[in-house]
């Protein structure tokens, strides 16, 4: 609720004192070093070295270079007040053959960032899998096959074990719609297929190794807190024929409720199962209670919503776009809060991901990055943040999407979703003028008045 004083000058709203306060990256999208050390090859290595497949035929062989500048990038985030940084562990630098033999250096890379990011004041959130399967997984079936998630909890088992002493947040998978759906079914990522039955299988496995991953951890490090990261597109339906509801029921049970419906234990919404003919043969016994184990927080990745009708790419009004092309409409994330909160007992919930793909064209006197538009999207997500606080809904962090300039996937190095610009030849790092407004940000706990693009 807003307060007024006597002179009726508002006063702005404040985020709790113990509020999270992040940004996020993953290993494959800045880290570089492709074979460094002992690593080896991840799909994504040999997705980007298939022709066709990257818009720009890029590649994840140097990206941001963080493997060499990790300590220059963790002095940066402390230059911006974060006092969090989610990033992610590449698995084929930790256990190259995806299960057995631990490579130390590998680790050792992740052990050094955990100390210099705890000696600033910053606390690790590290992600465990974030789409850079161990190549040789794969070979042997990948998510599709349940040993896939058996050598997930191997290895978060591992790394548990290096980095518990410290670490004390884990989440263990990264979006796994994506992972199922656009590396399986679509063919849009890593590892390039097109299979709904492989897909499906793929989404039993990813939320079976999460379970497995989270006992895991939890049997090195009882007090840890361990959470899951699930991406929403909430969906907006077009028109009521009987035809246009059944769409929206099967897109949002698919893409918004297929996760988060058994991780509480409620299984698999039973409408869309059936709609998509899955008999359940992946699910053994046991599995349901595994996915379900109470996680202590439910991570959120958000970014746009998504419109659902009879015909195929119908559309309701509009907002403006990311250079993503994904609508910019904040009052989704505040519905989605409230939602989430009203249909589940999650303990907490972390905005893991939110941010947006601008052009960044405009610089000023300085030569800094002008993003006003980055700024104000940043800003109306935050808001609806403080709003879903202030209806009681136990929001306990944020991290933006992203520190730097990154390798985007299929999109190359096209899209710019930092607020910290990094020269391509130079690997110069310079934050742009949402890094300085977020920097503010945090120091006030109060989101600034913005200058609206
Ligand atoms: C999310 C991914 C992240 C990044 C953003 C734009 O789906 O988790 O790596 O690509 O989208």
């Amino acid at each position: 609720m807003m307060t007024e004083t006597a002179s009726e000058t508002p006063i702005a709203r404040r985020f709790p004192v113990d509020f999270v306060w992040g940004a996020a990256t993953s290993a494959f999208q800045i880290e570089g070093a492709a074979d460094a050390d002992g690593k080896s090859e991840s799909i994504w290595d040999r997705f980007c070295a298939t022709p066709g497949r990257i818009a720009d035929a890029s590649d994840g062989r140097v990206a941001c270079d963080h493997y060499h500048r990790s300590r220059d990038d963790v002095a940066l985030m402390s230059d911006l007040g974060l006092n969090a940084y989610r990033f992610s562990i590449s698995w084929t630098r930790v256990i190259p053959d995806g299960s057995g033999e631990v490579n130390a250096p590998g680790l050792d890379f992740y052990d050094r960032l955990v100390d210099d990011l705890l000696e600033a004041g910053i606390t690790p959130f590290p992600t465990l899998y974030h789409w850079d399967l161990p190549q040789v997984l794969e070979d042997q079936g990948g998510w599709p096959a349940r040993a896939t998630a058996e050598a997930f909890a191997e290895y978060a088992g591992t790394v548990a074990r290096r980095l518990g002493d410290r670490v004390t947040h884990w989440t263990t998978i990264n979006e796994p719609f994506v992972i199922a759906n656009l590396g399986y079914l679509m063919g849009e990522h890593a590892p390039g297929r097109t299979d709904l039955g492989a897909a499906i299988a793929a989404s039993h496995h990813v939320l079976v190794g999460h379970g497995m991953a989270l006992d895991a951890i939890k049997e090195v490090q009882p007090s840890a807190e361990v959470g899951i990261v699930v991406n929403f597109t909430p969906v907006t339906p077009v028109g009521d024929s009987p035809f246009a509801v059944d769409r929206q029921r099967v897109a949002n049970d698919y893409e918004n409720r297929w996760y988060t419906d058994p991780l509480s234990g409620k299984g698999y919404p039973d409408y869309t199962v059936e709609r998509l003919g899955w008999d359940q043969r992946e699910v053994e016994p046991g599995d349901m209670e595994l996915i379900a184990r109470p996680v202590d927080f439910l991570g959120i990745n958000f970014y746009t919503r998504k419109f659902v009708g009879a015909i195929d790419g119908e559309r309701g009004e509009r907002g403006g776009v990311t250079s993503m092309g994904w609508e910019i409409h904040p009052p989704a994330l505040g519905r989605l809060l409230r939602f989430l909160d009203e249909s589940y007992d999650f303990p907490k919930l972390l905005v893991t991901e939110n941010g947006a793909a601008m052009p960044d064209t405009e610089r000023d006197h300085d030569g800094r990055i002008a993003d006003r538009d980055r700024i104000a999207y940043l800003a109306g997500h935050l808001e609806q943040v403080l709003d879903a606080i202030d209806a009681g809904v136990p929001v306990g962090g944020y991290f933006a999407w992203s520190l730097l300039d990154n390798f985007e996937w299929a999109w190359g190095y096209g899209p710019k979703f930092g607020i910290v610009e990094v020269d391509p030849r130079t690997q110069e790092r310079r934050p742009k003028q949402s890094a300085l407004w977020y920097a503010d940000l945090i120091r006030s706990s109060t989101i600034p008045p913005i200058d609206r693009p």
